[in-house]
């Protein structure tokens, strides 16, 4: 009997978690901050290499959370700072970065969220050190946040902004691999690649210009 009210909570506890991500998914779409298909796509890419790289269930799930509301922060960001046309002030750029926080602070609050949390907080930490908030250098920064950095930056290099069009596939998958060791994972890079270069010229060509 306690077995089964377990249970019972615990389907309950998961309904209440989908359903709070598909309500931040779809805010983040009225802002403009979703690039839709992409974003879920690339997480999907991401739970692939996750998985071949032996990483648990729950690691997998948290993962895919992280993936799709990683910028939830940017609700928090002024709307002036987030479409400014041409460079930030680093002032600007200060109040940028606050979005991961921000991000953090929101996720950790939903129960299962905790450690998807985390992978928010930290998915602009770099490889070399050089990333934010917390200056995290390789393996200090979780294997999901670094696989969220690397799917963050080529959905952002291939998405077009009112003020600038997206890169082509091609020349975001060069810039990642030149970004190789410094800013992203040099072992996980690799292994987005691969599967970038066989699926994202289908993908993205069925979906309509980079965006
Ligand atoms: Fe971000």
């Amino acid at each position: 009997m306690i077995d089964l009210q377990l249970k019972e909570a615990h389907a309950q506890l998961v309904q209440v978690r989908t359903a709070v991500i598909c309500a931040f998914s779809q805010l983040l779409d009225l802002k403009d901050l979703n690039t839709g298909i992409h974003s879920t796509r690339l997480a999907e890419w991401g739970i692939r290499i996750g998985r071949e790289l032996g990483l648990g269930d729950e690691s997998l799930r948290d993962l895919e959370i992280a993936a799709i509301l990683h910028d939830v922060g940017k609700i928090g960001v002024p709307d002036d700072i987030l479409n400014k046309p041409g460079p930030l002030t680093a002032e600007e750029r200060a109040a940028m970065q606050k979005h991961s926080e921000y991000g953090w602070r929101v996720l950790r609050g939903i129960p299962g969220c905790a450690r998807a949390s985390l992978f928010v907080l930290h998915h602009h930490e770099a490889y070399d050190g050089s990333g934010y908030p917390g200056g995290l250098r390789g393996d200090e920064t979780p294997i999901e946040a670094r696989l969220v950095a690397i799917i963050d930056a080529f959905d952002a290099m291939i998405s077009s902004r009112p003020y600038r069009c997206g890169l082509g596939v091609p020349e975001a998958i060069e810039r990642l691999e030149r970004g190789a060791g410094s800013q992203f994972d040099p072992v996980l890079t690799p292994a987005f690649v691969r599967i970038a270069l066989t699926e994202a010229p289908g993908v993205f060509e069925a979906t309509g210009p980079s965006r």
